[in-house]
């Protein structure tokens, strides 16, 4: 069987693997030095468009398009950049054994890759509602969305479909940018959660409960606190309707399932140190085997302003890892030091013509202020986070850059402040002054 021999390899071909191969380029990699395997038969792109332009109607996104890195307003990554560079882009290769005592890859087609330095970077894997025994999630027209080709499935069926009815299962980031991109495209949308809330991870009561009336406002019908338990079909196999836990029994032509996202990690199973489900680092992105590192989604790193460690599952920090892995290898090669990763969590999300941006951490108190009227004009409105008498979390619903520049400040920062009402009555200029 085939061996090839690379000194670095990625393994992974999302938004990490692209952020990466940039930095490789600016730090000086010579032509066949650096391979990126990734069983997408894409090169990389910003996968955050995968929920939003690319299911509109109008001014749609499509490759080459969104390809890295213009998602943080860079150079754009076409195939023949890799070209050039001697970059080598294995592409609709799966990696299905890891070695990494011996430094080996194997594929699904039993190729074998030897590398001096892996970057892990294979990020998350939806959960499947099999997962937790729900029966029927097989049946056609009911959509996962984590790769471009289940996104080609689903406008596939947005337009077999057209002016159907959609069930949207989850009311995380998925749920809520899916219910909205299937509304615009003009479905009956209904979302359904077991939670009291929409994106209990994060918004407070207060916040969602503007988000919730907004999207009912636009037409989506929200369930809350039931879970789908099953799902009938046609006999196309195509799937009918989804039965809830509380009985009822929605129809629908399209389901979206959104019930989160686990690491990929198995293929490393037992091989390395893992923590809180991710595969544990150090400030450089580096492992506890040798010469291995490990960026974005699948990556347990110690969080500075913190204290602690965590797994972050987010496109900013998935960019943000990566080049600093990269950085950090040249260093060590040339005998050098760069600083700690030292991370300030940002967020966000867009839908509809909303667009929210949060900084830092979302414990201790909170207070809401502005105008989170979901028949206002303008919904302006934030909250922030108080744990010890500081500042240390910031919400902002359509804010100006400079807006979202303040927030993230206060974010980093953690100026103290003397009650919670002062944040209530200053508001956006409480941030601005900082
Ligand atoms: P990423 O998932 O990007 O890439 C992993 C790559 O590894 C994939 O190409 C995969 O095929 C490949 N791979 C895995 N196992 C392999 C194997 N065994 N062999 C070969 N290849 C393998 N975040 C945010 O902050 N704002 C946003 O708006 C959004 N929006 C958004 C929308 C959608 C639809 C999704 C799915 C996710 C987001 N995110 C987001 C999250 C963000 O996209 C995510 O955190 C980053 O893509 C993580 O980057 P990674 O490189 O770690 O993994
Ligand atoms: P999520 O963790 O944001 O939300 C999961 C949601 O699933 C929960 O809020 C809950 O409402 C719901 N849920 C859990 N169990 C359920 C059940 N049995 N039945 C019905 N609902 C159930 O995960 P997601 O929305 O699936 O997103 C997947 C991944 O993609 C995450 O890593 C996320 O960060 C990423 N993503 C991020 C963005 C963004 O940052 N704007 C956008 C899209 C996707």
């Amino acid at each position: 069987m085939v061996e090839t021999s690379f000194k670095y390899v990625i393994l992974g071909g999302g938004v990490s693997a692209g952020y990466a191969a940039r930095e490789f380029a600016k730090q000086g990699i010579k032509p066949d030095e650096l391979a990126i395997i990734s069983k997408e038969a894409v090169a990389p792109y910003e996968r955050p468009a995968l929920s939003k332009a690319y299911l509109f109607p109008e001014g749609t996104a499509r490759l080459p398009g969104f390809h890295v890195c213009v998602g943080s307003g860079g150079e754009r990554l076409l195939p023949e950049w890799y070209t050039e560079k001697g970059i080598h882009l294995i592409l609709s290769t799966e990696i299905v054994k890891a070695d990494l005592a011996s430094k080996k890859l194997i594929s699904a087609a039993g190729e074998t890759f030897k590398y001096h330095t892996l970057i892990i970077a294979t990020g998350s894997t939806v959960i499947r509602l099999s997962d937790f025994g729900v029966q029927g999630a097989d049946a056609k027209n009911v959509f996962y969305l984590r790769e471009i080709d289940e996104a080609d499935k689903l406008v596939e069926a947005i337009k077999a479909k057209k002016n159907g009815k959609a069930v949207v299962v989850g009311g995380g980031y998925i749920g809520l940018e899916l219910s909205a991109a299937l509304r615009i495209n003009n479905f009956d949308v209904s979302m359904v959660f077991p939670e009291p809330w929409c994106m209990p991870r994060l918004f407070t009561a207060g916040i969602a409960a503007f988000y919730e009336a907004y999207y009912a406002n636009k037409g989506i019908n929200i369930i809350k606190g039931t879970v789908a338990v099953g799902f009938g079909t046609n006999e196309n196999g195509e799937v009918t309707d989804v039965k809830l836990k509380d009985g009822r029994v929605l129809e629908a032509d399209i389901v979206v399932v959104g019930v989160g996202a686990k690491p990929l990690t198995t293929l490393f199973k037992g091989q390395v140190e893992e923590e809180k489900g991710g595969i544990k680092t150090d400030g450089f992105f580096k492992t506890n085997v040798p010469d291995v590192y490990a960026v974005g989604d699948v990556a347990t790193f110690p969080m500075k302003l913190y204290g602690d460690i965590r797994r972050v599952e987010h496109v900013d920090h998935a960019r943000k890892s990566a080049e600093q892995a990269v950085k950090a290898i040249f260093a060590s090669e040339q005998g050098k030091s760069i600083s700690e990763y030292d991370y300030l969590p940002y967020f966000y999300s867009r839908a509809f013509d909303l667009s929210w941006q949060f900084y830092g951490d979302n414990v201790g108190e909170t207070v809401l202020y502005g105008d989170s009227s979901p028949t206002s004009p303008t919904h302006k409105f934030g909250s922030y986070w108080v744990q010890d008498g500081k500042v240390i979390g910031a919400f902002l619903e359509s804010g100006t850059p400079e807006e979202n520049k303040a927030i993230a400040k206060v974010a980093r920062v953690q100026p103290a402040v003397a009650s919670l009402d002062q944040l209530a009555t200053e508001g956006l200029a409480f941030a601005s002054k900082i």
